[in-house]
């Protein structure tokens, strides 16, 4: 069986972006694992992984991982962290997808080879630096919560704006991310964490009221306290400054993190003391003392803790 296969999402995205990567994604419009093992074994490739409940395969060529999809509907269904897949034609699997700039396909097909599939307008999307979902943004983040986080990173990483009703839709649904793996989560998080200038993405979950979900103990670093003459500063904001500093100068994640944690313990230590003002007295020793629970809840390496 011949099937119609097509370069899809990130992969096109970062075509048009100019932004190397070294994943290629491929949608199989019909069985995505044996389109993978034909192609594989036609390059002469031996290792092939397989998700048979995912319909999804990939294997490495020459630097690059191939992932192969079969064309699907999907639907996360409303309480449950798992899709529930099912196959589809190539509009329902376009239907389905996270963004317009995403929903972009190359066909690889022999009568339309090389031609640009742009069903939602994704190309003036990128144009534009916008973030919009396919279809109402509800239905987008209701069939995968994370997707909220998805525009927060997409918009951190690719310094795009996010189309005022997604923002809506994003804050109505935060906390629509407690059905989601926290692997899933921290996977995202890091993402922004790891992107040009974090703070966009952070002030992005701060206001949509999606860190107070996900990362409360960050969420409460924020508000302008103010006594007598004394302002104390927005911790929020300081720490924002503090991130994206060290992120001009070093991609070291954990770096970066060090910078979002190291006034965490701020809001529990802090007095006002007569006369001086504001006082964090222990903050650092609180704080380091909570970062092993916090390490655990997020799902973050506990190899070589030592505190
Ligand atoms: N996708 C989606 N919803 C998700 C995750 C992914 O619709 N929650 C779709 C998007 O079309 C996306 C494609 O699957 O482009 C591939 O997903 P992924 O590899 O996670 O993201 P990329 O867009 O490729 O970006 P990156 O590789 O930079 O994470």
């Amino acid at each position: 069986m011949r099937e119609d296969v097509y370069l899809i999402g990130g992969f096109v995205r970062d075509i048009i972006l100019y932004r190397t990567r070294n994943e290629m994604d491929f949608l199989v419009v019909g069985e995505g694992p044996s389109f993978a093992r034909k192609l594989a074994k036609a390059l002469n490739v031996k290792e092939v992984t397989i998700f048979k409940n995912f319909g999804t395969a990939h294997f490495i060529y020459k630097d690059m991982t191939l992932e192969f999809v079969g064309a699907r509907k999907e639907s996360y269904s409303r309480n449950s962290r798992n899709p529930k897949v099912e196959k589809g034609t190539l509009d329902d699997d376009l239907n389905r997808r996270d963004f317009t700039i995403n929903c972009l396909a190359i066909s690889l097909n022999k009568n339309t080879f090389g031609e640009l599939l742009d069903k939602f307008n994704g190309l003036e999307d990128i144009n534009e630096k916008l973030i919009r979902t396919p279809l109402e943004p509800g239905k987008t983040f209701d069939d995968d919560p994370l997707r909220i986080m998805r525009a927060f990173r997409f918009a951190s990483q690719l310094g795009f704006i996010i189309d005022p009703n997604v923002l809506k839709f994003a804050s109505e649904m935060a906390e629509r991310l407690k059905i989601v793996s926290q692997e899933r989560i921290t996977d995202e998080f890091m993402k922004i964490l790891g992107s040009p200038k974090p703070s966009v993405g952070l002030k992005l979950l701060f206001e949509s009221g999606v860190m107070k979900v996900i990362f409360p103990e960050i969420h409460n670093l924020a508000g302008v306290e103010q006594r007598k003459d004394y302002h104390h500063k927005d911790v929020f904001q300081h720490t924002c400054i503090v991130i994206d500093n060290i992120s001009a100068v070093s991609d070291n994640i954990w770096l970066r993190f060090a910078a979002l944690v190291h006034d965490i313990a701020k809001p529990q230590t802090k007095r006002f003391i007569e006369g001086t003002g504001w006082s964090f007295h222990g903050h650092e020793d609180l704080g380091a003392k909570i970062m092993k629970s916090i390490f655990e809840r997020l799902k973050l390496p506990l190899t070589n803790w030592n505190i």
